[in-house]
């Protein structure tokens, strides 16, 4: 892994000094989703400008930044994948709404990240679920053939990065998910959901390495931080919790299936 880390940042760095080299700006080439044709007017649906934005970001021979401007921009589900070419910083001033009706995001995870090394999330902006139409839907302590309803935000297997800023607004089932990631920061994070909206996790972390949550705000339905399976070291510093279950750790035989369901 260290070796690897080396390669890619050695790999990074040769990469920013040709682009170094042939223009003096060293800041991170900018893909502002509004050059592809997205809008922030909270109808138009941007999840082709947002995936053909990122697919460039990520295929740029140097440090580049996806830019969500301020606006409200209307996104379906959408999976961010890597491996990206250099460090890759993803910007949201504005507001990013999900779809109302779960049944449009067709994902069990609305905004996927995935294979990602070197990744940066930060800005003054929301990502809002829109979870209040679809909380009634919840009914899975009474019907086991209930529907899924979608994750804010989903990491896997991605490392060596952090969230820090942004706002996650009333989730439909949980806000954040962190699978198979190694060394991820999340601080400064504001994270909430009115107290009685059903299965709105803050955070859930399964089968990660190195994770540090800090100075971070999270008030939900359900558990704040839910530390699953296959975790080490995990440091949290400066959590507020409230409202919320708290921080769970493990499965937890009963509640672990009612949180499946
Ligand atoms: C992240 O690390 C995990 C485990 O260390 C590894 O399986 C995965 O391939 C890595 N992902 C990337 C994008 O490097
Ligand atoms: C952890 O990730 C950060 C970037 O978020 C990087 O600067 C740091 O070198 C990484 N640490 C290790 C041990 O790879
Ligand atoms: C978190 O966000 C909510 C919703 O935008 C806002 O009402 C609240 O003041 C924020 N809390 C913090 C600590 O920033
Ligand atoms: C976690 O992040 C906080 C805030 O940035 C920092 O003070 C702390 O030293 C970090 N902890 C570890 C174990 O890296
Ligand atoms: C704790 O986190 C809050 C944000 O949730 C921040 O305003 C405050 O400065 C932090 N306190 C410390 C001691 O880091």
């Amino acid at each position: 892994m260290a070796s690897i880390n080396t390669a890619f940042k050695a790999l990074c760095l040769s990469l920013l000094f040709v682009t170094v080299s042939s223009s003096p700006d060293t800041e991170p080439k900018v893909f502002d989703v509004q050059s592809y044709g997205a809008k922030g007017d909270g109808t138009a649906d941007n999840a082709n400008a947002f995936t053909n934005a990122w697919k460039d970001a990520c295929a740029w021979k140097g440090r580049s930044k996806v830019y969500v401007p301020k606006g409200a921009f209307c996104l379906g589900g959408v999976t961010f994948a890597g491996p990206c070419n250099c460090q890759t910083y993803f910007v949201i001033d504005g507001v990013v709404l999900a779809p109302t009706n779960n049944d449009d995001i067709k994902k069990e995870t609305w905004v996927n990240f995935a294979y990602i090394n070197y990744l940066t999330i930060s800005g003054s902006g929301t990502i809002d679920g829109q979870g209040k139409e679809s909380w009634p839907l919840n009914n899975c302590n009474k019907n086991d053939n209930c529907p899924r309803l979608a994750v804010s935000m989903g990491f896997d297997f991605v490392n060596n990065s952090r969230i820090e800023g942004i706002t996650s607004l009333n989730s439909k089932a949980g806000h954040f998910n962190f699978y198979f990631v190694d060394n991820f920061t999340i601080a400064g994070v504001n994270i909430t959901a009115p107290g009685d909206s059903p299965n709105t996790d803050g955070i859930k972390v399964g089968f990660s390495s190195n994770i540090n949550i800090s100075n971070t705000h999270i008030g939900t339905g359900d558990d704040c931080i839910a530390i699953l399976s296959g975790n080490t070291n995990l440091f949290i510093y400066n959590v507020t919790c409230g409202p919320g279950h708290g921080i769970s750790v493990g499965s937890l035989g009963k509640n672990k299936v009612r949180e499946e369901c």
